[in-house]
């Protein structure tokens, strides 16, 4: 028996990278995994993948950041499953690289959009789902960049932040219906989002630096976080409300530092 024996979940953003992982891991834990992506064709792609390794899903187009479409998903969801139990909110753009003096209010406004408003829309919209039935669990995915400067344009960092502050609100919100609220905040993962970065290191031939400045020694892999998404929505958080959890092996914990050889 899966830890999502039973449970019926959404993830979104799930056509690539982490929300790919997490709808495969949550549907081979037992879960009905509803898989949301503003791409139609990736999305499919994702509800085959569960379906040929054995589990159950569906698959729906949608925009987060659009209130009528987060309704929609939601809706989906009871209506194909029966009810609610676990979203794991991660859909999310970067917004590229630009120096925040350059950005403009329309790329700003882009990136809150999907990122911050996407995931409140997830929480607006499913939470009554779940206090009505006194259990359920929502992961957001926010970021490394959310916690500290430097990882991402100014607009994510932001919008991250803007993530980690919104679980604890919503958490606040929710005290007494059951209902559960954290974050995951990735350091750097080899998925679409990253891959230009991974395929211009490769290009110069400087792939084993990626990953250099954090403790662990190597960038993360989507399933990496899927499985600290898992646990969050699963009952071995019971008593994890709130929080911010960074699975960035160990990046968010250091200072900058140069690791001697001899270590
Ligand atoms: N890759 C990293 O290093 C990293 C680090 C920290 C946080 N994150 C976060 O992880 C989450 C997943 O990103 P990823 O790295 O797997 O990237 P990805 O680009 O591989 O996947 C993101 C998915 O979200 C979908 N999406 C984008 N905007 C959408 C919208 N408005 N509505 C519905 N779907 C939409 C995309 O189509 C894509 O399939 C994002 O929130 C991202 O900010 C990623």
């Amino acid at each position: 028996m899966g830890v999502l024996t039973g449970r019926r979940a959404i993830v979104t953003g799930a056509g690539s990278g982490i929300g790919r992982a997490s709808a495969l891991l949550f549907a081979s834990e037992g879960a009905a995994v509803l898989a949301v992506d503003r791409d139609e064709q990736a999305v499919g792609e994702t509800r085959a993948q569960v379906v040929a390794a054995g589990g159950r899903a569906e698959a729906m187009a949608a925009d987060v950041g659009e209130e009528a479409q987060a309704a929609a998903y939601v809706q989906r969801a009871v209506d194909a499953f029966g009810g609610l139990d676990v979203v794991h909110a991660n859909a999310g753009v970067s917004g590229g690289l630009t120096p925040l003096l350059e950005a403009t209010a329309e790329l700003w406004a882009e990136v809150l959009r999907v990122n911050l408003i996407g995931a409140f829309l997830a929480i607006r919209h499913a939470a009554p789902h779940m206090a009505a039935q006194g259990r359920g669990a929502i992961v957001c995915t926010a970021s490394v960049a959310g916690l500290r400067a430097n990882a991402a344009g100014a607009a994510y960092s932001a919008s991250k932040a803007g993530v980690i502050s919104l679980v604890q609100t919503a958490a606040a919100a929710l005290a007494g219906t059951g209902v559960r609220v954290n974050a995951v905040c990735p350091g750097l993962i080899e998925t679409g989002m990253t891959r230009p970065l991974f395929d211009a290191a490769r290009a110069r031939g400087s792939e084993g630096r990626i990953g250099q400045l954090n403790p662990s020694g190597r960038h993360g892999m989507p399933n990496e976080i899927a499985a600290a998404a898992l646990f969050l929505a699963s009952d071995a958080a019971s008593y994890v409300n709130g929080q911010a959890l960074a699975v960035d092996g160990g990046l968010s914990a250091m200072l900058p530092f140069s690791r001697a050889p001899h270590r």
